[in-house]
């Protein structure tokens, strides 16, 4: 499964509601766990792997070493709502779909979340600190809603070089793609 990078308009994409909750989602919440740990994520929102719906998966605390353990600190949150937003809290954010960017987020330090889960439960949760900074972050991407858009000025002409970077890489990578349907197409031609 590949993670869809910045600028890709997916990502500035309001996200539609999950209507089936099935072994498919199931399938696709697995996949999602094994990119989010290989890109050493603590959060991955399903727009970033190029499924515009509203669900995202978190786990604060990847590097477990025991696979039970792991899955037992694993969250699905299906057609999440968020409210109570309380105080105010900084962290330094990165997103797997802005590599090598990271910068300061001001965000409410405790957040409730009501969700579904695979089994189609609907649960809430109090969170503070470090998982309500996530879980922000991750609903943000549902709202097609990037974190660069929430840092501070002096910040946001820091990280331009890199954003400019990610936005050149994008599009030379879209050219290439372009290049080789081309390539397809015209192959095709001949053989017909
Ligand atoms: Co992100």
């Amino acid at each position: 499964m590949k993670i869809v990078k910045y600028p890709d308009p997916i990502l500035n994409k309001l996200a539609e509601p999950v209507e089936t909750i099935d072994d498919n989602l199931a399938k696709i919440v697995a996949e999602m766990f094994k990119a989010m740990y290989a890109g050493n994520g603590v959060g991955l929102a399903a727009p970033q792997v190029g499924i515009s719906k509203r669900f995202f998966i978190v786990n604060i605390d990847p590097h477990e070493q025991s696979p039970e353990k792991l899955a037992q600190n694993e969250y699905v949150f299906i057609n999440p709502i968020l409210t109570n937003f309380e105080g105010e809290q900084e962290y330094e954010e990165g997103c797997l779909s802005i590599p090598g960017v990271n910068a300061k987020v001001k965000r409410a330090q405790k957040v409730t979340i009501t969700a579904q889960n695979l089994v189609n439960e609907t649960f809430t949760l109090e969170l503070d600190g470090f998982f309500a900074e996530v879980v922000q972050h991750e609903n943000d991407h549902l709202d097609g809603i990037l974190f660069i858009q929430k840092v501070s000025p002096t910040e946001q002409i820091a990280i331009k070089p890199q954003l400019n970077a990610l936005r050149q890489k994008y599009q030379k990578e879209k050219r290439k793609k372009a290049k080789a349907s081309a390539k397809k197409a015209k192959k095709r031609k001949i053989k017909r």
